[in-house]
């Protein structure tokens, strides 16, 4: 009795197809966060409620991707088994619809799991639990559905104890989902350093990923969720700022290129209080830099923080979805 694999195998051999690997299925090129909306404490509390007629504007402006954020572990019952509450489920359910509709990717993650950040050991049932539903539930959906397996791993997530705790995450999705794009991230907020600590997987459907946010002090200048509150005005577009900018997307590329996997840069903009010419060039540059290298992105984020899309004006922000190379009606010829 031969296997599914054996006989794809074969029928593929025969009929002189390649048999398809990571690069064939994760297609993602230009992609846009939903963030601020699911991954909020409740959705609207962040000032993004998720529309359907988001997904068609953003196919039309020639994204081919959507990432949306999720904070499942406010939405579940209690231990042992972290039943995800129904109403929410069906929420993300819509919306995962409402994207394919538009033809879009998706990338659906666990984001700000904190508890597990603050104590990984205590909360690694937790985990499984909710990508053994997540997983489940949607194992019928098409390909083009990718799984993030953890948002931004950082504090106590660290390590050895970082690697397990993903790796027993990618195994449970395995049972019921045998060939789904799989996508991970590192050490420490999943910085461009942190590639090398993710953990290797013998799957060809594995693909890592990063968020870059440098320099920090540019990016993330007066956030109030950061040590930056009061800082000072940052510019950016310096010959070091460049530079450093190359070094980055080279870094990454040499990784995609000795391990073979795929890198995706999940996360970058920088937020609205920096001068907002240094906002344009800086998305710009960054696009470009790793485009230029073969990364696809995800641009942080559609709306209320670090936005492109005004929900209350109704209009995107047209330069810096230029900056994207996109324009409301489609990829910017070049
Ligand atoms: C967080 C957001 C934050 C963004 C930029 C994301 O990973 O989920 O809340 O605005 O990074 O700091």
């Amino acid at each position: 009795m031969k296997s599914i694999f054996q006989k794809c195998l074969i029928t593929s051999l025969l009929l002189g197809f390649s048999i398809p690997t990571t690069a064939d299925t994760f297609n993602t090129k230009r992609c846009i966060n939903m963030g601020n909306a699911l991954d909020a404490p409740n959705e609207g509390d962040w000032r993004h409620t998720i529309e359907a007629k988001s997904f068609e504007r953003i196919a039309k402006a020639g994204f081919d991707t959507v990432r949306i954020p999720v904070r499942w572990s406010a939405h579940t019952g209690n231990a042992p088994n972290y039943i995800i509450d129904e109403k929410f489920f069906q929420r993300v359910s819509d919306v995962i619809q409402q994207a394919l509709t538009h033809d879009l990717h998706v990338i659906l993650n666990i984001h700000h799991f904190d508890e597990l950040n603050a104590a990984p050991k205590e909360n690694h049932t937790k985990f499984i639990a909710l990508w053994s539903q997540i997983a489940s539930r949607y194992q019928s959906l098409p390909d083009t559905v990718y799984f993030e397996i953890i948002n931004e791993p950082t504090d106590n997530f660290k390590g050895d104890l970082m690697r397990q705790t993903v790796k027993a995450g990618f195994a449970k999705i395995r049972e019921t989902n045998p060939t789904r794009i799989l996508i991970m991230g590192g050490d420490n907020w999943s910085g461009l350093k942190s590639l090398p600590s993710i953990p290797k997987i013998n799957d060809t459907n594995q693909v890592y990923t990063f968020h870059y946010y440098d320099p920090f002090k540019f990016t993330h200048q007066k956030t109030s969720w950061t040590h930056l509150k009061n800082s000072p005005t940052v510019t950016w577009a310096s010959a070091s700022d460049k530079k450093a900018l190359e070094g980055a997307a080279q870094y990454a590329a040499n990784i995609q290129k000795t391990t073979g996997i795929p890198v995706f840069l999940g996360e970058f903009g920088a937020y609205e209080k920096a001068p907002y010419k240094d906002i344009v060039s800086y998305t710009n540059a960054t696009r470009k830099a790793f485009e230029n290298v073969g990364i696809s992105w995800c641009a942080w984020n559609y709306t209320a923080t670090f936005p492109f899309y005004n929900t209350t004006e109704n209009k995107w922000d047209l330069e810096k979805l230029e900056a994207l190379g996109l324009s409301p009606n489609g990829i910017i010829k070049k």
